[in-house]
């Protein structure tokens, strides 16, 4: 940081400083979120964001250390400079983006439905959930919670603190259904065959974005170019295809 910023009290920290300065990437994420960020059974973190991670902490020539944080706290964990950035599937939505910046998007999703399997071919959109016979589950202070008070008002909901606990609801038929993220209910679908249903197209836009605190568009500009290069250069596309079509 410069002097200025110093004795400005370091407002506005920048935080391409630091990561040189630390020579390390710290990226905050709430493994269980699949394909984004899961935990490999050998402890590791593994998954679409932290493979782009690692690849901006090698181009910035500093080790990338993922910060695993439950999703409740992730914004105070960014604010409080438990990370750089946030790489977690976050939805850019208004209301987070009264509290943080977010790059530009780098993938865009939508909201879907995993089925217990007696509503198969029953419930065939979200508008066949919205009523009073039916329970919904998702994640807490998640997008899937949003929609759910939006636009399946008439339901009953349970949150959940983890996509697991909320999707095993509809396994054993606690929920009827979960909604969540297109990626997410689609893997866990296939994962969990004969046990669950889908309806997978999206009935929300859901553009996903890396955030970094406000008052830094050095970081911004950073990220923005790392998007710019990568799905200009095919590495982008390389980490896209090894977690989304295999
Ligand atoms: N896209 C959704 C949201 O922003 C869910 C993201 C959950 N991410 C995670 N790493 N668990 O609310």
């Amino acid at each position: 940081a410069s002097l200025l910023a110093l004795s400005m009290g370091a407002a506005n920290a920048n935080t391409l400083d630091d990561i040189s300065e630390s020579g390390e990437l710290r990226a905050c994420f709430d493994a269980g979120y699949m394909p984004f960020e899961m935990k490999a059974k050998n402890g590791n973190y593994i998954g679409f964001d932290v493979d782009l991670g690692k690849l901006m902490a090698k181009q910035m020539g500093v080790k990338y250390v993922p910060v695993n944080t439950a999703w409740d706290g992730i914004i105070p964990a960014l604010l409080t400079n438990k990370c750089h950035v946030i790489m977690a599937g976050m939805t850019i939505t208004a209301q987070r983006n009264m509290r943080v910046n977010f790059a530009d998007p780098y993938i865009t999703v939508g909201q879907a439905i995993l089925l217990n399997p007696k509503h198969e071919g029953k419930i065939l959109s979200y508008k066949d959930l919205n009523s009073a016979d039916y329970t919904v589950a998702s994640k807490l202070g998640t997008s899937g919670e949003e929609s759910v008070k939006k636009l399946l008002r008439n339901a009953k909901y349970n949150a959940f603190e983890t996509e697991t606990d909320a999707a095993l609801e509809v396994v054993n038929g606690k929920a009827d259904a979960m909604v969540y993220d297109m990626p997410f209910i689609s893997i866990y679908a296939a994962q969990t065959k004969g046990k669950t249903a889908a309806i997978l197209e999206p009935f929300t836009y859901e553009p996903l974005g890396w955030a970094v605190k406000q008052g830094d568009p050095d970081m911004l500009n950073f990220l923005n170019n790392f998007l710019k290069q990568t799905k200009g250069d095919g590495s982008y596309q390389r980490i896209y295809d090894k977690w989304f079509n295999s």
